[in-house]
């Protein structure tokens, strides 16, 4: 995709605001760790891979200076604001967790060098996301028929990492390989990521893409149209349980009542092996304004309760397969994931 997600330029952070697209095309730069954690907080970023990148390269950002002893105290400082931002995705902490054993092994460096270390250490992450997407993408692509019709969820496309996609990484690769792909986009309540994100994304890379409303998606895989539904992740377990956009988990029960095979999407970032199963996972609540208004005018009675969890957990025994950047998982999770995590 020729826009970019997310890029660190000048020793600033550079980011496409996701919240204007697909009308607007703005680009935000910030030159300070608080601007990038307000950035993930109100979602101008969002995707587990692209908020661990941004949290990568707020962590720099924040480093500018310090050195020594100063150096570990600001980096709990900068990690703790960057942390609370979002707490589902694991690859936030994931990043900011790398970013700290780099620090704490560069100690003995003056503080510009220290920076410098941390500038580059933020940039890898990034490239090696891009990375390990297409690899993921070359492993999920075998797994699509020669012409397919894929429904997917939300946006696990470029936007949602620092560029190729999960999700929309194999559906790529399916195309790049030659294969007819046409894809179904959810809408995705409330933040219509897929409506919004996926759809513009698909439609600029020319791959044909579908807009239907979260609700329809039980209607269309009866229809028998639909070859495979294949989703992101923000977090999944060590047994296989899979947190991802809110609206995932009945996605993965029609699927499995229709016979439909149900794919994840997940680099070795969203794999977290210390949550044994999906009830440690944190889930997010956002905030009620984002179901009582719809583009700025109240749609719901003032006074009335609003519950809005951004994810749910799909049980692992809905997913058919996970897919990662050194091969495919398949049940049981608990050992497949482990093999492959492990790289053995
Ligand atoms: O709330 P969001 O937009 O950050 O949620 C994003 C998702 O749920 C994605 O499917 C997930 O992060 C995987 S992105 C490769």
């Amino acid at each position: 995709m020729a826009v970019k997600t997310i890029e660190w330029r000048a020793d600033s952070v550079r980011m496409i605001d996701q919240r204007l697209l697909p009308n607007r095309e703005v680009i935000r730069i910030y030159r300070d760790y608080r601007g990038v954690a307000e950035a993930i907080r109100t979602m101008v970023i969002r995707g587990a891979p692209a908020i661990g990148v941004a949290a990568a390269m707020g962590a720099a950002l924040g480093f500018k200076g310090y050195a020594g002893k100063r150096a570990l105290a600001r980096f709990e400082k900068v990690a703790k604001t960057l942390r609370a931002t979002r707490p589902t995705a694991v690859n936030l902490a994931w990043a900011l967790e790398r970013m700290r054993m780099v620090l704490e092994a560069n100690l003995e460096l003056g503080g510009s060098a220290l920076f410098r270390r941390m500038r580059t250490e933020a940039i890898a992450i990034h490239d090696e996301d891009i990375a390990a997407n297409r690899a993921l993408g070359n492993h999920g692509a075998v797994l699509i028929g020669k012409s397919a019709t894929v429904l997917t969820h939300c946006n696990a496309g470029a936007l949602a990492t620092a560029g190729y996609g999960t999700a929309l990484g194999v559906i790529r690769a399916a195309r790049d390989a030659g294969k007819k792909i046409e894809v179904f986009a959810d809408e995705t309540r409330p933040f219509l990521q897929g409506a919004r994100l996926t759809a513009w994304e698909l439609h600029k890379d020319r791959i044909p893409v579908t807009v239907i409303a979260d609700n329809m998606a039980g209607s269309l895989l009866s229809s028998g149209r639909v070859d495979c539904v294949i989703v992101g992740t923000d977090r999944t377990a060590a047994n296989g349980d899979v947190a991802n956009k809110i609206g995932t988990y009945p996605l993965a029960v029609l699927a499995r009542r229709h016979n439909v095979p149900f794919y994840v999407a997940a680099p070795l970032s969203s794999i977290d092996l210390d949550c044994a199963s999906g009830a440690e996972i944190p889930i997010e609540q956002r905030s009620p304004k984002e179901l009582s208004e719809f583009a700025g005018k109240q749609v719901t009675p003032k006074g009335v309760g609003i519950f809005n969890p951004a994810f749910d957990v799909t049980p692992a025994e809905l997913v058919t397969a996970i897919i990662t950047e050194r091969g495919v998982a398949y049940p049981p999770f608990s050992k497949s994931l482990a093999k492959l995590k492990r790289g053995s």
